[in-house]
């Protein structure tokens, strides 16, 4: 029988249940499922949105209803990303199925061809991140800005190839950085839209940002997509993503290319997405997976000795992480236990639809509660405790079908585009930096794990003590 779906809290006029929903939405949704159960609706401001919590309501909705829950809805802030053409936030329709095409051959490609040398890049910048700490960290260091700076230079790099680290690639960088800030700090202009005259500066700065990125992106991509007209062995000299998605383009049928509606711009601008998407989530789990070696230091020996006991760190690929039972285990118990992009991006329904029964209609705002889902406890035992050990049997191998529940990069259409080669960035460094370096706690400091809040989860700042590793 269909039901029509279960109201939240109270809601006041404009500001609807935010207050109940405080500063952390996802505790909040968490706790009110309890209440209302795993699929209700709450006001954000004065828009209707949909949550949905737990394993088994996300499942059938984003994998057994994916395409009813394939799209995003129309955000005023996200009409600036990518001159409104971003395949992240875009709508889902034939435009985005090709771009999404597109992004999927081109991660493939600077996974597996070794033009793109996405591992050297990685392993060059990583290994000047190890460098930069080891000389800061004698007495204390911030090890969270260290990474997010090395990640934002892997990911540019990856997406438009070694172009140098002059001015405007900072500056650039930097834009990058504060508008992409602006949009996880849990942006309200969206959902209560007379919050725009409060936060004029920095709406204006966001929008000057997303102007700037847009510019400078802009030129490369066209600029780089006339050398592949001139020259089509172009991907010799410069090879970034950029590349690997012009290749896939000019692959597509006619038929997909002439798909109305679809620009140029619609795909060369996902190189921007990359860039947006890849930088804060891979460096923020990053910096997770650091501070809970900090507070947890046994894990990080155990780690550290797997790694050097295997084959001195030398990992080759990510199907090699599974020669590395524990590590592997401790990365997913950082994806699980820190959530990182705990509410996935906002999904929107494409057609009038159900989750347990409950009616959805069409063009309902939805948001997937990944933090729920990953403690669930009908999914896992003692989901509050940092425990790595629940992914390993007594042998110490890895029970897989326990690793397949954890859902960082969330589930369905939408699921991240860039997983594998997210995936890959979290393992490859990480287990270089365990391996390099000793992070020891500050004494005095409190390793807290509570994260600040945001599109995506960041640890608040934490200080560390690093000694280095000089063996092999
Ligand atoms: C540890 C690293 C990463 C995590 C945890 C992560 C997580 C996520 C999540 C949760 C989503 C939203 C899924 C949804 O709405 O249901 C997403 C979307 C996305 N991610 Fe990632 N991501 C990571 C790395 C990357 C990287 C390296 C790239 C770039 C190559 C990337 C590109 C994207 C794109 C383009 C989307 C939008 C997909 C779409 O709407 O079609 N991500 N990611």
């Amino acid at each position: 029988m269909t039901r029509s779906v279960t109201q939240g809290p109270l809601q006041l006029p404009i500001f609807g249940s935010i207050f109940q929903i405080g500063s952390r939405p996802h505790l909040a949704f968490t706790r009110m499922a309890a209440t209302y159960g795993q699929v209700y609706q709450v006001f954000i401001g004065t828009k209707p949105v949909i949550i949905v919590n737990g394993y088994r309501a996300m499942k059938e909705a984003l994998l057994g209803n994916g395409k009813d829950f394939a799209s995003r809805p129309m955000f005023e802030s996200l009409g600036y990303l990518s001159d409104g053409m971003s395949m992240a936030f875009g709508e889902y329709s034939k435009v985005w199925e090709v771009q999404h095409k597109v992004a999927i051959a081109a991660v493939q490609a600077i996974m597996t061809d070794k033009q793109y040398r996405m591992d050297d890049t990685i392993s060059t910048e990583t290994d000047k991140l190890v460098q930069d700490l080891i000389k800061n960290g004698k007495s204390e260091v911030d090890p969270m800005s260290h990474i997010y700076e090395s990640i934002s230079q892997i990911t540019f790099k990856l997406c438009y190839g070694d172009i140098g680290t002059d001015a405007p690639v900072k500056r650039l960088l930097q834009a990058n950085h504060d508008l992409t800030e602006f949009q996880i700090e849990g942006n309200p202009i969206d959902f209560m839209p007379w919050t725009k005259k409060l936060l004029k500066n920095k709406f204006n700065k966001y929008t000057e940002d997303c102007d700037y990125m847009m510019n400078v992106c802009a030129k490369l991509e066209y600029g780089r997509m006339e050398e592949h007209k001139v020259n089509p062995d172009a991907t010799q000299k410069t090879c970034g993503a950029l590349d690997a998605i012009i290749s896939a383009y000019k692959k597509l049928s006619d038929e997909e290319r002439e798909t109305d509606g679809l620009t140029t711009g619609h795909i060369l601008h996902i190189t921007q997405d990359f860039l947006g998407a890849g930088s804060h989530a891979v460096a923020y789990t990053l910096s997770w997976c650091i501070l809970y070696m900090i507070k947890y230091t046994q894990i990080q020996d155990k780690v550290r000795d797997e790694i050097t006991r295997k084959n001195g760190g030398n990992i080759k690929d990510c199907e090699h992480l599974r020669d590395f039972p524990y590590t592997e285990a401790v990365i997913h118990e950082v994806f699980r236990h820190a959530s990182s992009v705990p509410l996935a991006l906002p999904h929107s329904t494409t057609t009038d639809t159900f989750v347990h029964d409950k009616k959805i209609p069409k063009g309902t705002i939805v948001l997937a509660n990944l933090h729920s889902l990953h403690n669930d406890p009908d999914v896992w035992e003692t989901p509050e405790e940092f425990n790595p050990g629940r992914f390993l049997d007594d042998n110490g191998n890895i029970i897989r079908s326990r690793i397949n529940m954890v859902k960082p990069f969330g589930m369905g259409k939408r699921k991240c585009t860039g997983e594998i080669l997210g995936r890959y960035e979290v393992f490859r460094v990480f287990t270089r930096l365990v391996q390099k370096i000793k992070f020891h706690q500050i004494e005095g400091h409190t390793y807290d794990i509570t994260p600040r809040f945001g599109l995506a989860l960041k640890p608040k700042d934490f200080p560390a003590r690093i000694s280095a590793i000089s063996s092999e």
